[in-house]
Protein backbone atom coordinates (compact mmCIF):
# COMPACT_ATOMS: atom_id res chain seq x y z
CA UNK A 1 0.00 0.00 0.00
CA UNK A 2 1.42 3.61 -0.99
CA UNK A 3 0.50 6.74 0.97
CA UNK A 4 0.76 10.08 -0.55
CA UNK A 5 0.59 13.28 1.23
CA UNK A 6 -0.17 16.52 0.24
CA UNK A 7 -1.89 14.59 -2.20
CA UNK A 8 -4.77 17.49 -2.79
CA UNK A 9 -2.24 19.66 -4.19
CA UNK A 10 -1.17 19.58 -7.77
CA UNK A 11 1.87 17.48 -7.67
CA UNK A 12 0.01 14.96 -5.41
CA UNK A 13 -3.15 14.96 -7.84
CA UNK A 14 -1.02 14.36 -10.76
CA UNK A 15 1.29 11.71 -8.93
CA UNK A 16 -2.10 10.07 -8.26
CA UNK A 17 -3.07 10.22 -11.74
CA UNK A 18 0.56 8.44 -12.78
CA UNK A 19 0.09 5.97 -10.01
CA UNK A 20 -3.34 4.55 -10.99
CA UNK A 21 -1.89 3.75 -14.85
CA UNK A 22 0.11 0.69 -13.01
CA UNK A 23 -2.10 -0.05 -9.60
CA UNK A 24 -5.46 -0.59 -8.55
CA UNK A 25 -7.15 2.60 -6.42
CA UNK A 26 -7.24 -0.43 -3.53
CA UNK A 27 -3.40 0.17 -3.45
CA UNK A 28 -3.63 3.70 -3.02
CA UNK A 29 -3.74 5.85 0.03
CA UNK A 30 -4.46 10.04 0.16
CA UNK A 31 -3.79 11.26 2.76
CA UNK A 32 -4.63 15.21 2.90
CA UNK A 33 -5.70 17.79 6.05
CA UNK A 34 -9.26 18.23 4.38
CA UNK A 35 -10.47 15.04 3.25
CA UNK A 36 -13.76 17.16 1.74
CA UNK A 37 -11.31 18.60 -0.88
CA UNK A 38 -10.65 15.18 -2.62
CA UNK A 39 -13.91 13.53 -3.12
CA UNK A 40 -13.05 13.34 -7.15
CA UNK A 41 -10.52 10.77 -5.72
CA UNK A 42 -12.80 8.87 -3.07
CA UNK A 43 -15.19 8.32 -6.34
CA UNK A 44 -11.83 6.56 -8.23
CA UNK A 45 -12.24 4.24 -5.32
CA UNK A 46 -8.71 5.79 -3.68
CA UNK A 47 -8.90 6.25 -0.06
CA UNK A 48 -8.63 8.85 2.06
CA UNK A 49 -6.93 9.48 5.55
CA UNK A 50 -7.06 12.72 7.38
CA UNK A 51 -2.87 14.17 7.58
CA UNK A 52 -2.38 17.25 9.02
CA UNK A 53 1.50 17.81 9.25
CA UNK A 54 0.74 19.73 12.48
CA UNK A 55 -0.65 16.76 13.92
CA UNK A 56 1.23 14.19 14.83
CA UNK A 57 -1.41 11.65 15.25
CA UNK A 58 -3.14 12.05 12.36
CA UNK A 59 0.03 11.36 10.96
CA UNK A 60 0.48 8.06 12.62
CA UNK A 61 -2.47 6.89 11.77
CA UNK A 62 -2.56 7.66 8.12
CA UNK A 63 0.55 5.82 7.93
CA UNK A 64 -0.98 2.69 9.21
CA UNK A 65 -0.09 -0.48 7.13
CA UNK A 66 2.06 1.72 4.42
CA UNK A 67 4.69 0.00 2.52
CA UNK A 68 5.86 2.98 1.00
CA UNK A 69 5.07 6.71 1.96
CA UNK A 70 5.47 9.66 -0.62
CA UNK A 71 6.12 13.11 1.28
CA UNK A 72 5.26 16.03 -0.42
CA UNK A 73 6.84 18.77 0.93
CA UNK A 74 5.30 20.90 2.70
CA UNK A 75 3.45 24.58 0.87
CA UNK A 76 3.96 26.53 4.11
CA UNK A 77 7.37 27.38 4.16
CA UNK A 78 8.97 28.47 7.28
CA UNK A 79 7.29 25.89 9.04
CA UNK A 80 8.02 22.80 6.56
CA UNK A 81 11.45 21.51 8.78
CA UNK A 82 9.02 21.02 12.19
CA UNK A 83 6.44 19.65 9.92
CA UNK A 84 8.06 17.52 8.18
CA UNK A 85 10.15 15.96 11.42
CA UNK A 86 6.54 15.16 12.41
CA UNK A 87 5.94 13.39 9.02
CA UNK A 88 9.30 11.43 9.24
CA UNK A 89 8.67 10.43 12.69
CA UNK A 90 5.17 8.94 12.23
CA UNK A 91 6.35 7.11 9.37
CA UNK A 92 8.90 5.43 11.79
CA UNK A 93 6.34 5.02 14.56
CA UNK A 94 4.40 3.44 11.87
CA UNK A 95 7.14 1.11 10.43
CA UNK A 96 6.75 2.18 6.89
CA UNK A 97 9.25 0.08 4.34
CA UNK A 98 10.08 3.42 2.57
CA UNK A 99 9.76 7.00 2.83
CA UNK A 100 10.08 9.09 -0.37
CA UNK A 101 10.48 12.65 -0.31
CA UNK A 102 10.12 15.44 -2.40
CA UNK A 103 13.38 17.67 -1.88
CA UNK A 104 15.34 21.00 -4.29
CA UNK A 105 17.30 20.35 -6.70
CA UNK A 106 21.12 20.16 -4.83
CA UNK A 107 19.54 20.85 -2.11
CA UNK A 108 23.04 20.43 0.10
CA UNK A 109 24.60 23.42 -2.15
CA UNK A 110 21.50 25.42 -3.97
CA UNK A 111 22.48 29.22 -3.46
CA UNK A 112 18.08 29.27 -3.26
CA UNK A 113 16.99 30.52 0.28
CA UNK A 114 14.33 28.16 -0.11
CA UNK A 115 16.70 24.81 -0.06
CA UNK A 116 17.59 24.86 3.80
CA UNK A 117 14.31 23.78 5.19
CA UNK A 118 15.13 20.69 2.77
CA UNK A 119 18.42 20.44 3.63
CA UNK A 120 17.58 20.06 6.93
CA UNK A 121 14.39 17.33 6.12
CA UNK A 122 16.96 15.17 4.27
CA UNK A 123 19.43 15.43 7.31
CA UNK A 124 16.22 14.47 10.03
CA UNK A 125 15.52 11.37 7.20
CA UNK A 126 19.14 10.01 6.99
CA UNK A 127 19.34 10.31 11.14
CA UNK A 128 15.70 8.33 11.03
CA UNK A 129 17.22 5.27 9.72
CA UNK A 130 13.80 4.97 7.43
CA UNK A 131 14.89 3.11 4.10
CA UNK A 132 14.78 7.00 2.15
CA UNK A 133 14.75 8.05 -1.56
CA UNK A 134 14.98 11.63 -2.10
CA UNK A 135 14.06 13.20 -5.13
CA UNK A 136 15.41 16.09 -5.65
CA UNK A 137 13.00 18.58 -7.84
CA UNK A 138 14.42 21.08 -9.70
CA UNK A 139 11.84 24.42 -10.67
CA UNK A 140 7.80 23.71 -12.00
CA UNK A 141 8.17 25.04 -15.53
CA UNK A 142 4.63 26.36 -14.14
CA UNK A 143 6.34 28.68 -12.12
CA UNK A 144 7.24 31.30 -15.24
CA UNK A 145 4.40 29.63 -17.35
CA UNK A 146 1.48 31.13 -14.41
CA UNK A 147 2.89 34.74 -15.75
CA UNK A 148 2.45 34.42 -19.19
CA UNK A 149 -0.98 36.38 -19.30
CA UNK A 150 1.02 39.26 -17.29
CA UNK A 151 3.95 38.81 -19.40
CA UNK A 152 1.44 39.79 -22.73
CA UNK A 153 0.19 42.36 -20.46
CA UNK A 154 3.02 44.36 -20.20
CA UNK A 155 5.03 43.40 -23.18
CA UNK A 156 7.78 42.11 -20.57
CA UNK A 157 8.96 39.08 -18.66
CA UNK A 158 10.15 40.78 -15.25
CA UNK A 159 12.68 38.97 -12.87
CA UNK A 160 16.06 39.07 -11.42
CA UNK A 161 17.70 35.74 -12.90
CA UNK A 162 20.48 37.87 -15.32
CA UNK A 163 21.73 34.94 -17.46
CA UNK A 164 21.07 32.37 -15.23
CA UNK A 165 19.87 29.10 -16.77
CA UNK A 166 16.92 27.39 -15.83
CA UNK A 167 16.60 23.49 -16.90
CA UNK A 168 12.71 23.59 -15.25
CA UNK A 169 10.23 20.56 -16.26
CA UNK A 170 6.46 20.28 -15.95
CA UNK A 171 5.35 19.64 -13.19
CA UNK A 172 3.65 16.43 -14.63
CA UNK A 173 7.06 15.04 -15.55
CA UNK A 174 8.57 15.30 -11.54
CA UNK A 175 4.95 13.66 -10.73
CA UNK A 176 5.74 10.36 -13.27
CA UNK A 177 9.50 10.46 -11.62
CA UNK A 178 7.74 10.12 -8.11
CA UNK A 179 5.65 7.59 -9.55
CA UNK A 180 8.21 5.56 -11.28
CA UNK A 181 10.20 5.50 -7.69
CA UNK A 182 7.11 4.75 -5.84
CA UNK A 183 6.59 1.39 -8.26
CA UNK A 184 10.27 0.65 -8.28
CA UNK A 185 12.52 -1.84 -6.31
CA UNK A 186 15.65 -0.68 -4.55
CA UNK A 187 15.06 2.50 -3.82
CA UNK A 188 16.16 2.83 -0.77
CA UNK A 189 19.27 5.46 -0.34
CA UNK A 190 18.78 6.90 -3.72
CA UNK A 191 18.87 10.50 -4.10
CA UNK A 192 17.71 12.29 -7.51
CA UNK A 193 18.68 15.56 -8.95
CA UNK A 194 15.85 15.76 -11.47
CA UNK A 195 15.35 18.79 -13.88
CA UNK A 196 14.35 19.44 -17.60
CA UNK A 197 16.48 17.71 -20.92
CA UNK A 198 16.64 21.55 -21.64
CA UNK A 199 17.50 25.09 -20.42
CA UNK A 200 16.70 28.28 -21.26
CA UNK A 201 17.47 32.55 -19.96
CA UNK A 202 14.68 34.32 -19.05
CA UNK A 203 15.68 36.26 -21.94
CA UNK A 204 15.24 33.11 -24.12
CA UNK A 205 11.52 32.82 -22.42
CA UNK A 206 10.40 35.88 -23.38
CA UNK A 207 11.30 35.20 -26.68
CA UNK A 208 9.70 32.26 -27.14
CA UNK A 209 6.17 33.99 -25.49
CA UNK A 210 6.47 36.98 -27.66
CA UNK A 211 7.34 34.28 -30.85
CA UNK A 212 4.19 32.47 -30.21
CA UNK A 213 1.84 35.18 -29.28
CA UNK A 214 3.12 37.28 -31.91
CA UNK A 215 3.43 39.83 -29.43
CA UNK A 216 6.26 41.53 -28.43
CA UNK A 217 7.87 40.72 -25.56
CA UNK A 218 11.34 41.41 -23.98
CA UNK A 219 13.17 40.54 -21.01
CA UNK A 220 13.25 43.14 -18.03
CA UNK A 221 15.97 41.84 -15.66
CA UNK A 222 15.75 44.27 -12.48
CA UNK A 223 17.90 44.32 -9.52
CA UNK A 224 16.49 41.96 -6.48
CA UNK A 225 14.75 44.86 -4.55
CA UNK A 226 13.42 46.40 -7.46
CA UNK A 227 11.51 42.81 -8.51
CA UNK A 228 10.48 42.50 -5.12
CA UNK A 229 8.78 45.77 -4.95
CA UNK A 230 7.31 44.83 -8.38
CA UNK A 231 5.71 42.15 -7.11
CA UNK A 232 4.05 43.61 -4.33
CA UNK A 233 2.93 46.03 -6.10
CA UNK A 234 1.14 43.87 -8.76
CA UNK A 235 -0.56 42.19 -5.36
CA UNK A 236 1.57 39.48 -4.32
CA UNK A 237 1.84 39.08 -0.19
CA UNK A 238 5.22 40.27 0.41
CA UNK A 239 6.33 36.58 1.90
CA UNK A 240 5.81 35.08 -1.59
CA UNK A 241 7.48 38.29 -3.27
CA UNK A 242 10.68 37.54 -1.20
CA UNK A 243 10.50 33.94 -2.31
CA UNK A 244 9.84 34.50 -6.24
CA UNK A 245 12.90 37.06 -5.63
CA UNK A 246 15.39 35.69 -3.80
CA UNK A 247 14.94 31.98 -5.76
CA UNK A 248 15.72 34.28 -9.47
CA UNK A 249 19.32 35.39 -7.27
CA UNK A 250 20.04 32.11 -6.67
CA UNK A 251 19.05 30.84 -10.51
CA UNK A 252 21.33 33.75 -11.82
CA UNK A 253 23.79 32.31 -9.96
CA UNK A 254 23.07 28.82 -11.72
CA UNK A 255 20.72 27.09 -8.79
CA UNK A 256 17.97 26.04 -11.50
CA UNK A 257 20.45 24.45 -13.78
CA UNK A 258 21.49 21.59 -14.15
CA UNK A 259 22.42 18.87 -16.88
CA UNK A 260 22.37 15.65 -15.88
CA UNK A 261 19.41 14.04 -17.55
CA UNK A 262 17.94 11.76 -14.58
CA UNK A 263 14.27 12.78 -15.02
CA UNK A 264 13.60 11.63 -18.23
CA UNK A 265 16.30 8.76 -17.64
CA UNK A 266 14.10 8.03 -14.70
CA UNK A 267 10.31 8.69 -16.49
CA UNK A 268 11.64 6.81 -19.81
CA UNK A 269 10.66 9.92 -22.13
CA UNK A 270 12.02 13.34 -22.56
CA UNK A 271 11.04 16.17 -20.35
CA UNK A 272 8.22 18.51 -21.31
CA UNK A 273 9.74 21.39 -23.42
CA UNK A 274 9.10 25.27 -22.18
CA UNK A 275 7.84 25.80 -25.58
CA UNK A 276 5.39 23.23 -24.70
CA UNK A 277 4.29 24.82 -21.34
CA UNK A 278 4.04 28.05 -22.71
CA UNK A 279 1.79 26.71 -25.84
CA UNK A 280 -0.56 24.66 -23.27
CA UNK A 281 -1.09 28.48 -21.45
CA UNK A 282 -1.80 29.96 -24.61
CA UNK A 283 -4.27 27.45 -25.58
CA UNK A 284 -6.02 27.82 -22.36
CA UNK A 285 -6.30 31.62 -23.29
N1 LIG B 1 9.87 22.62 -7.50
C1 LIG B 1 9.15 23.71 -7.58
O1 LIG B 1 9.25 24.51 -8.51
C2 LIG B 1 8.12 23.98 -6.54
C3 LIG B 1 7.23 25.06 -6.69
C4 LIG B 1 6.27 25.26 -5.71
C5 LIG B 1 6.21 24.42 -4.61
N2 LIG B 1 7.08 23.39 -4.50
C6 LIG B 1 7.06 22.45 -3.35
O2 LIG B 1 6.47 21.25 -3.82
C7 LIG B 1 5.29 20.95 -3.06
C8 LIG B 1 4.22 20.37 -3.96
O3 LIG B 1 3.95 21.29 -5.00
P1 LIG B 1 2.45 21.59 -5.42
O4 LIG B 1 2.53 22.34 -6.67
O5 LIG B 1 1.65 20.36 -5.35
O6 LIG B 1 1.97 22.57 -4.23
P2 LIG B 1 0.46 22.82 -3.75
O7 LIG B 1 -0.48 22.62 -4.89
O8 LIG B 1 0.48 24.12 -3.04
O9 LIG B 1 0.20 21.63 -2.70
C9 LIG B 1 0.73 21.67 -1.42
C10 LIG B 1 0.16 20.51 -0.64
O10 LIG B 1 0.69 20.56 0.69
C11 LIG B 1 -0.39 20.36 1.57
N3 LIG B 1 -0.16 20.90 2.89
C12 LIG B 1 0.26 22.13 3.22
N4 LIG B 1 0.29 22.25 4.57
C13 LIG B 1 -0.11 21.06 5.07
C14 LIG B 1 -0.31 20.57 6.38
N5 LIG B 1 -0.09 21.33 7.47
N6 LIG B 1 -0.73 19.30 6.53
C15 LIG B 1 -0.97 18.51 5.46
N7 LIG B 1 -0.82 18.93 4.19
C16 LIG B 1 -0.41 20.19 4.00
C17 LIG B 1 -1.54 21.08 0.89
O11 LIG B 1 -2.79 20.72 1.48
P3 LIG B 1 -4.12 21.62 1.27
O12 LIG B 1 -4.68 21.20 -0.07
O13 LIG B 1 -4.98 21.21 2.41
O14 LIG B 1 -3.71 23.05 1.29
C18 LIG B 1 -1.37 20.58 -0.52
O15 LIG B 1 -1.89 19.29 -0.66
C19 LIG B 1 4.90 22.29 -2.41
O16 LIG B 1 4.17 22.08 -1.22
C20 LIG B 1 6.26 22.92 -2.16
O17 LIG B 1 6.87 22.41 -1.00
C21 LIG B 1 8.02 23.14 -5.44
Amino acid sequence: MIVITGASGQLGRLVIAELLKSVPASELVAAVRNPASVADLVAQGVEVRMADYNEPSTLTDAFAGADKVLLISSSEVGQRLPQHANVIDAAKRAGVGLLAYTSILRADTTPLPLGLEHKQTEQKLVESGIPHVILRNGWYSENYTASVPVALQFGAVMGCAGEGRISSAARADYAAAAAAVLLADDQAGRVYELAGDQSYSLSELASEIGAQSGQAVSYQNLPEAEYRQALVAAGLPEPIANLLAESDTGAAQGGLFDDGKQLSALIGRATTPIAESVRQVLAAG
